[in-house]
């Protein structure tokens, strides 16, 4: 049997905001569950007990580290999942009492996509514009607001240009108006930004298990009690009847573990990385030809958002990657589509700039050394790709 080449460990990896590794106590904890204690927690035998057992425990792991109830969180296979359960499962259950829907500009595909399918039901979705640094004004969304909204969504961190949305304001507002519930889609967050989910005063939160070093095919709802959805898969009765399926005992383990360092290293993570990032912005920033896009204080503290004037994204990615960085066009989601972001679009870029775009996000195992290759590697290839479109007289305008 041919040994496959591990992937390669030179590699500079500066996608996190893509997925992230799976850290060794995640990992650790996990691995008892996918090989002695395998059972299925729905069976009565000792086998079972004990994946139950380590489920329960998973359970009241995460409800400690967000500080809220065991009963409030919901295990589903990642962000996708829960973002369209808190959707679809809220849009069903109010749908007497209203069909409006609030959203902003920006949201990931697996919101916007969740949205636009309820559209075709008779769903009325609103989205509200951003500004050019990709910011939600409350206000805003309040205006959007009438009697027959029944559900705001507004995502807590932008994938693609990091910036921070006022959630705890927007609750504000929302919470004027009787019986209509928000959601978050906060698969960013973890380990980057402060989680205060009784602050943010949100009823339904999404989270993805790989975003922050736990594993790919897991993720959590935050459903606050009281908030009623319907669930969106029929089977069993597990998860208290919210989502059927026989359970990943060992990635929602995974994930409890990964979430509760994550929660417990954010202040000093997020610190080291806007250091490392600070490096990195300085290096990429002085190229000319070279905009930084996003919030400029209100953003993921390891995330660079890029325009290159007249370079196509996806060139850049390459070229990156031929020097053995691995970095991603505007959002790992839409690499391969020809649609220029949704998001720079809305933040009011043309289309055609839109293209240029390239995200850095660095991760908590990003090391000094990576980001001081990265500063020196990142600026002249982009330089260089600049040239030559400028030298072909392809050129763009960066707006
Ligand atoms: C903001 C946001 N929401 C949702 C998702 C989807 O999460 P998952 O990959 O776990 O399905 C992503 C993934 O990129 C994301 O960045």
């Amino acid at each position: 049997m041919t040994r496959r080449r591990p992937y390669n460990r030179a590699v500079i990896y500066l996608d996190h905001a893509a997925t992230t590794p799976l850290r060794p106590e995640a990992l650790e904890a996990m691995l008892p569950l996918l090989t002695e204690t395998y059972g299925n927690p729905s069976s009565p035998h000792a086998a079972g007990r004990r994946a139950r057992a380590a489920l329960d425990d998973a359970h009241d792991r995460v409800a400690q580290a967000l500080g809220v109830q065991s009963r409030e969180v919901v295990f589903t296979s990642g962000g996708t999942e829960s973002n369209n359960l808190a959707l679809k499962g809220a849009a069903w259950a109010g749908r007497s009492r209203g069909q409006r829907i609030v959203t902003s500009a920006v949201e990931h595909h697996a919101v916007r996509h969740a949205l636009a399918h309820l559209e075709k039901f008779g769903f009325e979705i609103v989205e509200v514009p951003v500004d050019a640094t990709g910011l939600v004004d409350p206000d805003a969304v309040e205006a959007a607001l009438t009697d027959r909204t029944i559900l705001v969504s507004v995502m807590l961190a932008n994938n693609e240009v990091g910036t921070i949305q006022p959630i705890a304001q927007i609750a504000e507002r929302v919470r004027r108006r009787r019986g209509v519930l928000l959601h978050v889609d906060a698969v960013q967050a973890p380990g980057a930004v402060p989680l205060d989910l009784q602050g943010l005063g949100a009823d339904l939160v999404a989270f993805s298990g790989h975003k922050f070093e736990g594993p790919k095919g897991s993720g959590l709802l935050f459903l606050r009690q009281g908030t009623h959805i319907l669930a969106q898969q029929h089977g069993g009765t597990q998860e208290r009847h919210r989502r059927a399926g026989t359970e990943n005992v060992a990635g929602a383990v995974g994930l409890a573990v990964a979430l509760d360092l994550a929660l417990r290293e954010q202040p000093a993570t997020a610190a080291r990385l806007a250091g490392l990032r600070g490096r990195l912005e300085a290096a990429v920033g002085a190229i000319a030809g070279v905009a930084l896009t996003g919030h400029p204080l209100d953003r993921l503290p390891g995330l660079l958002s890029l325009l290159v004037s007249g370079v196509d994204g996806a060139d850049g990615v390459a070229a990156l990657d031929l020097e053995g960085i691995a970095v991603s066009v505007g959002s790992a989601c839409t690499t391969g589509s020809l649609e220029p972001s949704h998001v720079l679009t809305a933040m009011g870029y043309p289309a055609e700039s839109a293209r240029g775009a390239l995200r850095v996000s660095l991760g908590r195992t990003t090391t000094d050394d990576e980001v001081d290759r990265a500063a020196e590697v990142i600026p002249v290839t982009l330089a260089r790709l600049g040239a030559a479109a400028r030298a072909v007289g392809t050129i763009g305008a960066v707006a």
